[in-house]
């Protein structure tokens, strides 16, 4: 079955007694026990939750994974996934990652005795030289946030196959639509369900894919230990949103297309990032590996004085921070998305403060790049 076929799938087998075509929200805390030492399947909903599993093994299958996960947020998911390792491991890190990650990372986990370096994840050659006789995994996202650098997923999977280091990889900005990590060697793919998967900027969400089943297994212990799961109407809401994310991202991606153009030739911008564009350094790989180049752009603009103006003066494009929903919003990552970036590394990275990203929507592209066009003239 196609990805956007399965997409529509999600929650309908859950329902063979009342033929209900979309999966019930099973807004309970508990389950009663049909007898002593008798389950039903569900005791307790942190545990386990149809309306949640529902989600989680639909998510299994779009990704081509043993099992799913679902959490309150993508910081969840990613807190949970550190839980698989201990005190004196270390990993190799995508260096221009989402500054949340960043924050977890350098200020939450670290006096636990976890180490990170932080590399060009593009570069796998940049990757190889950061391992570490005690690194045990590679935590990288497949296109960066903010700058939208390609990691080649197959090369680097197969040198933590080499070496026995598990490869995680944060798919957000592309979903298993667009790219399918396990498919291509990762052992775990994660998500901002928040994002794409959500699609309409009005749920939090974090997801999970495990390959292989005795990790899932490991994976499943900490969700049900650490308990930040996704509650029964957010699971919901973000299958409802994954039933229509094909159709989401081929408009959006389509969108961005136009507009990585448009930006390109215009006067008071100085550099595009977008994977869509020829002459973007991962143009070829994402050719090769993804099915689409995604609808996230990040733009330098000639003057940094023309932030302020674009994040005031657009009407239709929102100021607002995250990505992926059918609206279109435009962040200003220095100040917002990555703030806990120390601004010297910021700027050698080129997150810089004429550095804006442009989460493209499923408008009439010809009012986005109108939108576009009259905050610039001011
Ligand atoms: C690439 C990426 N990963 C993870 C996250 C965190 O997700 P959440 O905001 O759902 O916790 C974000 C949020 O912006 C993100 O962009």
């Amino acid at each position: 079955m196609k990805i956007a076929t399965q997409a529509t799938q999600i929650g309908l087998e859950t329902n063979s007694r009342t033929g209900a075509v979309s999966v019930p929200i099973y807004q309970t805390a508990t389950f009663r026990h049909p007898g002593l030492g008798q389950s039903t399947g569900y005791d307790y909903s942190r545990s386990g939750n149809p309306t949640r599993q529902a989600l989680e093994e639909g998510m299994a299958r779009l990704d081509g994974g043993a099992r799913g996960f679902a959490y309150s947020t993508g910081m969840a998911a990613i807190t949970s996934l550190l839980f698989l390792f201990k005190s004196g491991d270390h990993l190799v890190v995508t260096e221009d990652l989402y500054g949340g990650t960043y924050r977890l990372f350098e200020q939450c986990l670290q006096q636990y005795g976890l180490t990170f370096s932080y590399v060009d994840s593009s570069d796998p050659e940049a990757v190889r030289k950061a391992i570490r006789p005690e690194t045990r995994a590679l935590f990288v996202e497949s296109l960066t946030n903010p700058l939208l650098k390609v990691a080649d997923i197959a090369t680097l999977s197969e040198l933590c196959k080499a070496r026995g280091l598990l490869l995680i990889v944060d798919n957000t900005f592309l979903t298993p639509y667009l790219l399918r990590p396990l498919d291509l060697g990762a052992d775990i793919s994660l998500y901002s369900g928040t994002k794409y998967l959500s699609g309409h900027n009005d749920t939090l969400s974090g997801l999970v894919v495990v390959k292989d089943p005795a990790l899932a297994e490991k994976v499943y212990f900490h969700q049900n230990s650490i308990g930040a799961v996704l509650g029964p109407q957010d699971a919901w809401l973000t299958i409802r949103g994954i039933k229509t994310l094909s159709v989401r991202l081929d408009r959006q991606q389509e969108n961005a297309g136009k507009i990585a153009r448009w930006l390109e030739s215009h006067p008071q911008v100085e550099k595009v990032h977008y994977p869509g564009l020829a002459d973007h350094p991962g143009h070829q790989l994402m050719k090769r590996q993804a099915r689409g180049f995604g609808a996230m752009i990040a733009f330098q603009v000639t003057d940094p004085a023309l932030v302020e103006q674009l994040l005031m003066k657009t009407t239709i494009i929102s100021f607002a921070e995250s990505l992926g929903g059918v609206e279109s919003l435009i962040t200003f990552p220095a100040v917002q998305t990555h703030a806990d970036i120390e601004p010297e590394k910021r700027e050698r990275l080129g997150i810089t403060a004429g550095l804006l990203r442009l989460s493209v929507g499923i408008e009439d592209v010809d009012d986005l790049i109108a939108d576009l066009a009259a905050a610039f003239t001011g």
